[in-house]
C-alpha cells in the first residue's frame, strides 16, 4: 500500500493514474451524482442508508444503475481495504458516461464509475467543545435539493460566501423556512425540542440526520419534524449542524450573534455523547482499542 488506491470503471489503481475522457459528462455538464461513506476502523457506517440514497439519486435523473447494491457494498469495501488509514471517507461518483456534447442523454453509453477514499479527519476538539460559527444565505439552488448530485457550483459558491465571512458553514432559508446547509443538514433546539425540516426536494435527506432523529427518538428526546421559521431559527437556544463528515457539530454564532448563551447547548452534548456511542458500536470488535 502507501499510494492512494482508487477505482475507475472495473479497475483499481493508483490514484495518479486514473484518467477521464474530456467529454465525460461529469465534465462537461456536471452530469452524475455521488455519494460520501464514513467508514470507522475500516467499517463503512450506514453503509445501506448510502446506497439507498445512491439508487434514489440516479433513478432520479434517469441514470442507468450499472451495478447491483451488493456489487456496490463489495466495491465499498474493497476501496476501503486497499487504502491505508483505519477512518476514511469514501467518495463514489457515477457520471451519465463519455459522449460527444449534446445535452439530451447519449443512447447506450455505459455510465462511468469512479471511487476513491481519503482519510476522515476527525473533528478537531475545539470545534466540538466550542462550535462553529455560521453565516444565514438565501438558498438559491435548484428545486431537486433531494438528489446528491456533482453539479454543485450553488454549493461551493454558498460554502465559499460563508468562509470569506469568517465562518463555517451556512444557514439556508428559502421562502421564509430553513432548508439546510451548503454540505449538511441544519437542526434547531427550542427549550428541549428538537426542530428538523421534513425531508422535501429542498433538502438532501441526509443520512447523518435519519441517524440524529434516530438516537433523539431513542434517548426521548422531543422531536418536531416540520417546516423551521427563520424566526424560530434566529430564535433558538442550540443550531447544529450534521454531515457524514462532520458528524454532529454545534452552531454557536449565527451571522456573529450568539446562538443561546453562545457555547454548545445541553441537548447538543447529549447528541454527541449518543453520537459517538453508535459509532463505537459500529467499530468492528477485534479493532476496537487497535
Ligand atoms: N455532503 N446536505 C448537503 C447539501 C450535503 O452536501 C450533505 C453531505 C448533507 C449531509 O448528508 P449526510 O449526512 O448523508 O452526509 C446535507 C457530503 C458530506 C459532501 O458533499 O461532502
Amino acid at each position: 500500500m502507501g499510494a492512494q488506491t482508487v477505482y475507475l470503471n472495473g479497475k483499481f489503481m493508483p490514484l495518479e493514474e486514473a484518467r477521464v475522457p474530456v467529454l465525460d459528462r461529469g465534465f462537461i455538464f456536471g452530469d452524475g451524482v455521488y455519494e460520501v461513506i464514513p467508514a470507522y476502523a475500516r467499517e463503512p457506517f450506514a453503509l445501506e442508508g448510502h446506497l439507498e440514497r445512491l439508487e434514489a439519486s440516479m433513478a432520479g435523473i434517469g441514470l442507468r444503475n450499472p451495478h447491483s447494491r451488493a456489487e456496490w457494498a463489495k466495491l465499498v469495501r474493497e476501496v476501503i481495504a486497499r487504502n491505508e488509514p483505519d477512518d476514511q471517507a469514501v467518495y463514489l461518483q457515477v457520471t451519465r458516461g463519455v459522449a460527444p456534447r449534446d445535452h439530451a442523454f447519449p443512447v447506450g453509453v455505459p455510465p462511468t464509475v469512479f471511487m476513491m477514499s481519503n482519510a476522515l479527519k476527525p473533528v478537531p476538539r475545539e470545534q466540538v467543545e466550542a462550535g462553529v460559527a455560521a453565516v444565514s444565505l438565501a438558498d438559491n439552488r435548484w428545486l431537486r435539493c433531494n438528489l446528491k448530485t456533482t453539479a454543485l457550483l450553488a454549493n461551493c459558491l454558498l460554502k465559499q460566501a460563508a468562509v470569506e465571512a469568517g465562518a463555517a458553514e451556512c444557514v439556508l432559508f428559502r421562502d421564509g423556512f430553513l432548508t439546510e446547509g451548503s454540505a449538511a443538514n441544519i437542526f434547531a433546539v427550542r427549550g428541549q425540542t428538537l426542530l428538523a425540516p421534513p425531508k422535501s426536494n429542498l433538502i438532501l435527506p441526509g443520512i447523518t440526520y435519519d441517524l440524529v432523529l434516530e438516537l433523539a427518538r431513542g434517548d426521548a428526546i422531543a422531536v418536531e419534524v416540520r417546516p423551521v421559521a427563520e424566526a424560530e431559527v434566529r430564535a433558538a437556544d442550540e443550531l447544529w449542524l450534521s454531515s457524514s463528515t462532520k458528524e454532529v457539530l454545534a452552531i454557536t454564532t449565527l451571522d456573529g450573534k450568539p446562538v443561546g448563551n453562545g457555547k454548545p447547548g445541553p441537548i447538543f452534548r447529549r447528541m454527541y455523547a449518543l453520537f459517538e456511542a453508535r459509532k463505537a458500536r459500529g467499530r468492528r470488535p477485534a479493532a476496537v482499542g487497535a
